[in-house]
């Protein structure tokens, strides 16, 4: 990642896959980022931590193409996608897990991971779904209507949502909101196990503790700046995320 020393020696050999430049978004007379950059490389597990209203959400949708306002660059795979689209940087292999619900909740478990696949794929098959569901461990839920999973197990599925279009690079905003800490630590091991196959993980969230557990790298954004980025070892014992976010936390 940008603006920090690299913590582990086989990161400079790993591509980057994901990296936004200088990102600025401007509301009225309010900036709500001011220059933000961060590289997320194949295999690693990024996580942008940070209180609430310092800009995450805004940063992921310039990265994903639902803000496309924004001045700054954002580049896929080494090429700039800035004026691309959602749609033409998913067909990228970038992946979006929105922090709303994005699951149809009328429909079953199965028949979501059906229409996902059509629309990711252009075509699904049983054996393709039975995957999905076994990846994310809902097989025993798959005759369940959406609207009636639990935060976890529609967390998961919103996972499986992301993974029919076969992604690269996978960003998630507030992956375990609404998640008990048993449920939690599953979808993390999720997360940690795409790394493993080698795709970039990017994770905003509030829950510090399971998101350092699976991050190989950790950034604090601030007033809509990146003040530290580093390992999560070095954002611990960093003092302005030990002053102004883990010390609130503690108090809070
Ligand atoms: N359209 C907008 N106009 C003005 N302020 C906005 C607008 N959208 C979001 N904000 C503000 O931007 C800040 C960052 O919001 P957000 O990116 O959702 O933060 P986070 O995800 O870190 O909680 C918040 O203070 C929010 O109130
Ligand atoms: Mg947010």
């Amino acid at each position: 990642m940008s603006a920090t020393h690299e913590d582990d020696d086989d990161d400079d050999t790993r591509e980057v896959l994901l990296e936004a430049r200088n990102v600025v978004v401007e509301r009225g007379k309010k900036q709500l980022l001011r220059g933000v950059s961060l590289a997320c490389r194949a295999g690693t597990v990024t996580g942008l931590l940070g209180p609430s209203g310092a800009g995450k959400s805004t940063f992921f949708r310039v990265l994903v193409g639902e803000d496309r306002d924004a001045t700054g660059t954002v580049l896929l795979g080494g090429d700039d996608v800035s004026r691309e689209p959602l749609h033409a940087r998913a067909r990228r292999g970038l992946g979006y897990m929105p922090q709303g619900p994005s699951v149809l909740w009328d429909l079953t478990v199965e028949d979501n991971l059906t229409t996902f696949l059509e629309i990711a794929r252009g075509a699904s098959d049983a054996g393709t779904v039975r995957d999905l569901l076994d990846r994310v461990r809902l097989t025993d839920a798959r005759m369940t209507r959406a609207g009636l999973l639990s935060g976890g197990e529609r967390r998961r599925l919103e996972l499986a949502r992301v993974l029919a279009g076969r992604p690269k690079v996978v960003v998630c905003d507030e992956p375990y909101a609404g998640v008990d800490p048993a449920q939690a630590a599953h979808l993390g091991d999720l997360l940690r196990g795409l790394a493993d196959d080698g795709v970039a993980v990017l994770l905003a969230d509030h829950h510090v503790e399971e998101a350092l557990r699976i991050c190989t790298h950790a950034a604090l954004l601030l007033d809509g700046q990146v003040v530290t980025a580093g390992s999560p070892g070095d954002f611990r014992d960093h003092p302005v995320v030990r002053g102004r976010y883990l010390g609130t936390l503690a108090t809070a």
